[in-house]
C-alpha cells in the first residue's frame, strides 16, 4: 500500500471440494481454495496487512498461530469477524525464520470451523543463510495433515466426536487423498503440520530410514537432529529432511503411537491407527543437493538461571487450574521483557498439549533445544518449558493458553493472559 507495507487479502468462504472420486463435498476454504488457504510468506522485518474478508454465514476470527505480535492482530476469541465484514491485521514480522499456519479461532466453535476446511501455512524467512533445500513446491515441500470421516452423501462427518474431538478415517494431505510426490532432487524438506482438530500422528519412512530433524513449530534447532519417527499432536510442526534413492520410491506414513496414554484411552485418541501419508517417487534424474548443514542456527537459547518467575498449569477435564475459560476474565499477566518457567502437568487419562499464543517456548530436558509454541503433555507427566513472551504490550488485550485438541479448547480448556 502506500505505506509501503505488503497487503495480503484472504477471503473465508464456503465452497465444494472433491476429495473421494465423483463425490462432491461442501467446504469452507481460505483465498478462493474450496478447502485449505494459500500458503502465505513473509520475511522478517517486512510490514505486512494480512487483510481476511468474511463471507461466510456466520462470524469467524484468524489466528496467526506462532506468531510474535500484537495481541490487537492475534485473532483469537476477541478479533471477531462478523459475516461481511473485513478485519486488518497490521504488524511488522519479528521472528527468526518458522514455518506457522492460520486458521479460525471464534469461542466455542473453533473445532467446527477449522474441520470445514480453513486452515493454512504462513512461512516466515529470515535474511540468516542456511544451506537447506529452499525451492517451494520443488525441494520445499508443505505437507498439511488433516484427518476427516465422510458421511454416506459426502459431507464432512461433524457428528462422531469422542472425547478427544473429531477423528476421522481418511487422512487429507494438503487436501489429498493418497497423494505423491515426484522429487526430483537427492534430499527434500518437507515441511509437516498437523492441522487435525484431535489426531496425533508418529511420522516415520516406511523402511525405517532416518530423517534429519531440522525445525520445529518455532524455528530451526541449531544442529540436525538424525530421527526415525517424529511425533505431532494437533498445532505442531516439524521440518525434516528425507533422502531421496534412485529408483526407490519411499512412502511418508504415520504409525501407532500410545501418547503416554494407557490403552484404551490411546486407542480412543486415535493411537492404533496407521495411515500411509506420502508416496516419494524419485523422478528418472535426480539432481544433487547439498549435505544437511551442521549447523542450522545460532539463535542464542533460552537461559534457565534468567528465569524470573515459575507458573504451574494442570490439566484435568476441560480445565486448566480447575478453571474454564472466560472471556471477561484474565488468568495471568505476564511481564513483555521476562523469561518464565512454566510447568504443565497433565492430570488426566488423555492426552493433551498447551499452545500458548505470541509466545516462543523451549522445553527443559536432555538434548538441543528446540523452539516450540504447543507442546504435548502426556497423562501423569509434568513438562517443563522457558517461556518467553513480548515485546508487544497491551493492558486490555489478552493473549489464549490452551490445549489444541480443539474440542477441548471449545469446552473451555482455555486461560487468557495479558503480556504488560
Ligand atoms: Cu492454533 Cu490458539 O491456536
Ligand atoms: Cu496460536
Ligand atoms: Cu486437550
Amino acid at each position: 500500500d502506500a505505506a509501503g507495507r505488503r497487503v495480503v487479502e484472504l477471503v473465508a468462504a464456503p465452497g465444494v471440494a472433491a476429495f473421494l472420486p465423483g463425490v462432491a463435498t461442501p467446504t469452507w476454504g481460505y483465498g478462493g481454495l474450496p478447502f485449505g488457504g494459500p500458503t502465505l510468506r513473509a520475511r522478517r522485518g517486512e510490514d505486512v496487512v494480512l487483510r481476511v474478508t468474511n463471507r461466510l454465514p456466520e462470524t469467524t476470527t484468524t489466528h496467526w498461530h506462532g506468531a510474535t505480535l500484537p495481541a490487537r492482530c492475534d485473532g483469537g476469541p476477541h478479533q471477531p469477524i462478523a459475516p461481511g465484514a473485513t478485519w486488518d491485521a497490521a504488524w511488522r514480522i519479528d521472528q527468526p525464520a518458522a514455518t506457522l499456519w492460520y486458521h479460525p479461532h471464534p469461542h466455542g466453535a473453533t473445532e467446527r470451523h477449522v474441520h470445514r476446511g480453513l486452515a493454512g501455512l504462513f512461512l516466515v524467512d529470515d535474511d540468516v543463510p542456511v544451506a537447506l533445500p529452499d525451492r517451494y513446491g520443488v525441494d520445499d515441500v508443505p505437507l498439511v495433515l488433516t484427518d476427516r470421516s465422510f458421511t454416506p452423501d459426502g459431507r464432512f462427518d461433524e457428528a462422531h466426536r469422542n472425547a478427544v474431538g473429531l477423528l476421522g478415517d481418511t487422512v487429507l494431505v494438503n487436501g489429498t487423498v493418497a497423494p505423491w510426490f515426484t522429487a526430483t532432487t537427492t534430499r527434500v524438506r518437507l515441511r509437516v503440520l498437523n492441522a487435525s482438530p484431535a489426531r496425533s500422528y508418529r511420522l516415520a519412512v516406511d523402511d525405517g530410514a532416518p530423517v534429519a530433524l531440522v525445525g520445529t513449530d518455532g524455528g530451526l534447532l541449531p544442529a540436525p537432529r538424525t530421527v526415525t519417527d517424529v511425533v505431532l499432536t494437533p498445532g505442531e510442526r516439524a521440518e525434516v529432511v528425507v533422502d531421496v534413492t534412485p529408483g526407490r520410491p519411499r512412502r511418508l506414513r504415520s504409525l501407532p503411537h500410545d501418547l503416554g496414554a494407557v490403552n484404551g484411552v490411546a486407542r480412543a485418541a486415535g493411537g492404533d491407527d496407521a495411515f500411509d501419508l506420502l508416496e516419494l517417487r524419485p523422478a528418472a534424474r535426480l539432481d544433487p543437493s547439498p549435505p544437511v548443514p551442521a549447523v542450522l542456527s545460532r539463535e542464542v537459547p533460552l537461559d534457565e538461571r534468567a528465569v524470573s518467575r515459575t507458573r504451574g498449569f494442570v490439566l484435568r477435564g476441560d480445565r486448566i487450574n480447575g478453571r474454564a475459560m472466560d472471556l471477561t476474565r484474565v488468568d495471568e499477566v505476564v511481564p513483555a521483557a521476562a523469561l518464565e518457567l512454566w510447568e504443565i502437568t497433565n492430570r488426566h487419562t488423555l492426552p493433551h498439549n498447551l499452545h500458548v499464543h505470541d509466545a516462543r517456548m523451549q522445553v527443559l530436558g536432555p538434548g538441543p533445544r528446540a523452539w516450540k509454541d504447543t507442546v504435548a503433555v502426556a497423562p501423569g507427566t509434568t513438562v517443563r518449558t522457558l517461556v518467553r513472551v513480548g515485546p508487544y504490550t497491551d493492558p486490555a488485550r489478552p493473549y489464549m493458553i490452551h490445549c489444541h485438541l480443539l474440542r477441548h479448547e471449545d469446552a473451555g480448556m482455555m486461560l487468557q493472559y495479558l503480556v504488560v
